[in-house]
């Protein structure tokens, strides 16, 4: 048993394989993406957290991941602290777990929760030792707390207190501007043509960014918009007559509405309300109104660019790449994982590199 008074152990972790791994931590969703043996493993979880200071027999509920006890490491701040995290922190808490939407520092301050949260979804390990990159919007002004964040030996039981704890080393290789790891996945998929300039909107839940990368990949501006993302469709339906009256008066479930539009059939959970038609109206006027906004901030590159993206998981909304398609704007076909992919291929270049280097 690991308790939080066990000093950490000197052991290094060096001689475990390396893992190169991409981290995107959405406003909406965690998407991490992680080498193995056998390819490629991903994890998205929505970006909700729970800490935890009842019994956790006090929870009837189901866990599988989602949960992780920090006993010991470089966080001294979390030691002995336990959380809940994703679908199994919405569940335990629906209206009362943190969301990374909720303040713009938690995309640094809950970083490492996040990655504990992935990682407790995977097949157990005694030791993990993971070379990260990462992206952040304003990434110079984050990247320092960022790291201090992640970075270290973190002892971390993902079953309950009493379990041994595996140890997890974090190295972080790379933090990168939102966008990079998408504009790296457009260009090795042959999405895009890199000699040539590049607009990319990425939709995401919180936000609309704008981003405009030189031939070759070097972000030259980015923006954005004062109008939020998907999160703001989602509270239009929420906001509806037919879903209020189900409700008694009260805003519907975005939980319920996310999984409705992302599975599309548009069920609002098993009311047997069906939301299709309100969503048709309401995505219709939710684009128009942003894609105005974002070309019109990009207008002074308009005329020299040679490809015209979008990507994050708004990309995908049913129906939008049509809509986009109509404006000359491409959709990037799973673009909620671009980024990420796109960040786990440039850790995985880094860490091949520094092999290479050390014979
Ligand atoms: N496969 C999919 N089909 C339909 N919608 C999707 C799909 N995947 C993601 N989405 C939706 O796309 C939206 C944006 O998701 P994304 O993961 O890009 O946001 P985020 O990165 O968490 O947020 P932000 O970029 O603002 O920090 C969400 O509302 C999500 O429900
Ligand atoms: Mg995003």
């Amino acid at each position: 048993m690991t308790t939080s008074t066990q000093p950490i152990r000197a052991e290094k972790l060096r001689s475990e394989p390396e893992i190169a791994v991409g981290v995107d931590n959405g406003h909406g969703s965690l998407k991490f993406v992680i080498s193995s043996n056998s390819g490629q493993t991903k994890v998205r979880c929505p970006s909700k957290f729970k800490e935890i200071f009842e019994d956790l027999s006090d929870y009837s509920i189901v866990r599988e991941g989602n949960y992780f006890y920090y006993s010991n490491g470089t966080r001294k701040d979390l030691i002995g602290r336990e959380f809940f995290t994703g679908s199994l922190a919405y569940s335990a808490a629906p209206s009362t777990h943190i969301r990374l939407s909720d303040n713009p520092e938690y995309k640094v301050e809950y970083a490492l929760h996040a990655i504990l949260g992935a990682l407790s979804t995977l097949p157990h390990r005694n030791k993990w030792n993971l070379k990260v990159a990462l992206s952040i919007h304003q990434s110079q002004l984050y990247k320092k707390a960022l790291i201090e964040q992640i970075e270290g030996e973190h002892y971390v039981g993902f079953t309950d207190k009493f379990e041994s704890s595996s140890k997890i080393a974090i190295k972080v290789l790379s933090v990168l501007p939102e966008g990079a790891g998408a504009y790296a996945y457009c260009r090795s998929n042959l999405l895009i043509d890199s000699t040539q300039q590049t607009i990319a909107f990425d939709l995401g839940t919180g936000t609309i960014i704008w981003q405009v990368f030189a031939p070759g990949g070097k972000l030259i501006d980015r923006g954005v918009l004062t109008a939020g993302g998907c999160i703001d469709l989602m509270d239009a339906i929420a906001a509806t007559p037919l879903i209020q009256r189900y409700e008694g008066g009260r805003t519907g479930d975005i939980e319920m509405i996310r999984q409705g539009i992302e599975n599309s059939t548009f069920n609002y959970g098993t009311t047997g309300i069906n939301f299709q038609d309100i969503y048709a109206t309401e995505v219709t006027r939710w684009l128009q109104n942003r894609l105005s906004m974002a070309v019109k901030a990009v207008t002074p590159w308009m005329r020299s660019t040679g490809n015209l993206v979008v990507w994050g998981g708004g990309a995908q909304l049913p129906g939008l790449a049509e809509a986009l398609k109509r404006h000359r704007f491409t959709a990037i076909p799973n673009g909620a994982w671009a980024n990420a992919i796109g960040l786990q291929r440039i850790a995985q270049g880094l860490c091949d590199r520094k092999r290479m280097n050390h014979g």
